[in-house]
């Protein structure tokens, strides 16, 4: 059993069209930790709490502001969730990726996520700033369990290029241009909120994982499940637990989001104006 049916989907949808009116967002986002101010950037912007839509969850991890912003980036129309869910949070995987669903049914058919991680691979360094090539996420089920809804997509969807490869050389092109020096590599994603001990971080690397984090291979799922173009950025905050001999910390990555800022929000915005 689907938890959702496509008639809630809907339901939020059209709760937000009666909010927006006629505008058209073509790019969702969903900013991670320390990136959400680009929310703040938008111009002509019209904020949706997430209080406010019927079905909607509200975020609860620090730093993330619980609202969908509506209006232009860079020329782009865009629609800025400040504030993700997460499954540590206590949602199903359904409930974290329920925005992408509601995004793609108002018109959105790209998808931008980005996050901050642990850095897995041992000869890059914490401050980084990665391009997703692709995920790993094995463990746990997928946000697709349960009836497909066919509306959205198939029942076995293709998986073998969720982030979008046009868009990753966009993602390269905009980076170059910025003299932005950019890593690519496998993001793995794990349930946290306990971040991952010296094993499971040298599993991930074996496993052939390049950074390890919380978020965003859910929403990714369901993004390439309703045909959305998926581009997908990580902050390397920090080095992954056990590759230097000191604890992690919360803090830790909210100061690093803080110090690549001016970075990562100004290749996001570049690659905006090329899309
Ligand atoms: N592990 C998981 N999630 C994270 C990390 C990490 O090391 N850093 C930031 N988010």
């Amino acid at each position: 059993m689907s938890q959702y049916s496509f008639a809630q989907y809907q339901e939020s949808a059209d709760a937000i069209r009666a909010k927006i009116g006629d505008f058209q967002p073509k790019v969702a986002m969903i900013l991670g930790s320390g990136l959400g101010f680009l929310g703040d950037e938008v111009e002509h912007p019209i904020a949706v709490p997430y209080a406010q839509i019927p079905h909607f969850k509200v975020s609860t991890a620090p730093g993330h502001k619980g609202q969908l912003v509506f209006g232009t980036l860079e020329g782009q129309a865009v629609a800025v969730m400040q504030g993700r869910m997460h499954h540590y949070e206590g949602y199903s995987y359904e409930e974290v990726s329920y925005a992408v669903r509601v995004l793609r049914l108002l018109g959105c058919d790209t998808l931008v996520v980005t996050n901050a991680a642990g850095c897995v691979n041992r000869e890059w360094s914490a401050g980084d700033l990665m391009l997703i090539t692709d995920h790993i996420k094995i463990f746990m089920e997928s946000p697709l369990r349960g009836e497909n809804l066919p509306q959205f997509g198939p029942r076995f969807p293709d998986a073998s290029h969720l982030y979008t490869p046009a868009l990753r050389e966009v993602a390269r092109q905009a980076a170059a241009e910025l003299s932005i020096p950019l890593r690519e590599g496998v993001y793995m994603y794990f349930p946290g909120p306990q971040y991952e001990t010296p094993a499971e971080v040298r599993f991930a690397r074996v496993a052939g994982a390049d950074a390890v984090g919380m978020s965003t291979a859910p929403e990714v799922i369901t993004a390439g499940h309703c045909g959305m173009q998926v581009l997908g950025f990580t902050l390397l905050s920090n080095m992954a637990a056990g590759i230097l001999d000191q604890p992690l910390s919360e803090q830790e990555v909210l100061d690093a989001a803080e110090a690549a800022r001016e970075k990562f929000s100004g290749l996001v915005r570049a690659c905006l104006r090329r899309l």
